[in-house]
């Protein structure tokens, strides 16, 4: 379906795809019979390969089973699947805005037998961290930045800072480009999105983030390739002070 779908793409013009968005197909009761994994779609596809990507990172990262983290923006738990069956039992936090997907994501579990572990899952749309109730060692966001406004960008940043422990970390996706004012307002990303500095998906320059983070204090770390297949790159903030 994704191949048929990126033909559409090709094949079709910006403006008319514009209004008939592939999220809003595969959002359509018909479709979801037809395709039990729409769920997996509808964050992105490449559902193994970016779930055991955003895994190994963290572990790479430091992230041990005794550690808490926090799924911003888990979606239909891609990552959290793998985070899930390696950390210890409740210390993987999971929010997102979409109820759907978060139910989505429970059929998961429940396939994986994993329930057991005890997630916690809470759908919230301005980022209620503090209702876990924990502190959180790391933190991570998935191809969520890349669909979020510069305000609630720094909305999740505020909110995080308070439930971030001292030297805990944040690893955020963003789509690149070299400066957020002379950069084109459209930018083909080399392997296939188009994003733009005005909608989803939106694209960012590090130093929009170096200025946020010297702001919320937090220390920024510009980390770029970390083996994306659609070349999204990462950066860092860790709570230092
Ligand atoms: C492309 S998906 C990625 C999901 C997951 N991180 C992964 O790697 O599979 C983006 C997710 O961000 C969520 N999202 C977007 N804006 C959000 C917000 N303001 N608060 C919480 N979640 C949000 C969407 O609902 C969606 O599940």
């Amino acid at each position: 379906m994704r191949k048929l779908m990126d033909k559409f793409r090709i094949l079709v013009p910006d403006f008319i795809r514009r209004k008939i968005k592939y999220q809003t197909i595969i959002r359509f009761p018909l479709y979801k019979l037809i395709n039990p994994y729409w769920h997996r779609e509808a964050v992105g596809g490449l559902w193994e390969e970016i779930g055991k990507l955003q895994f190994e990172f963290l572990k790479k990262e430091g992230l041990l089973p005794h550690h808490f983290l926090l799924d911003i923006g888990c979606g239909s738990l891609r990552g959290g699947i793998h985070f899930i069956r390696y950390l210890e039992e409740g210390h993987y936090m999971g929010i997102d805005k979409d109820r759907e997907l978060i139910n989505a994501g429970k059929k998961e579990l429940k396939r994986e037998k994993l329930i057991y572990k005890n997630p916690k899952l809470l759908v919230s749309e301005i980022f209620k961290f503090d209702k876990f109730g924990v502190k959180f060692d790391y933190a991570i966001a998935v191809s969520v930045f890349t669909h979020i406004s510069l305000n609630y960008i720094i909305l999740c940043l505020k909110n995080l800072k308070k439930v971030l422990k001292k030297n805990g970390k944040f690893y955020a996706t963003i789509f690149e480009v070299d400066n957020l004012y002379t950069s084109p307002p459209e930018v083909q990303q080399p392997h296939g999105a188009l994003t733009y500095l005005y909608r989803d998906p939106f694209h960012y320059s590090p130093h929009i983030f170096v200025y946020l983070a010297k702001e919320l204090n937090y220390e920024f770390h510009y980390i770029g390739d970390w083996g994306h297949p659609r070349n999204q790159k990462m950066i860092l903030f860790i709570n230092k002070y």
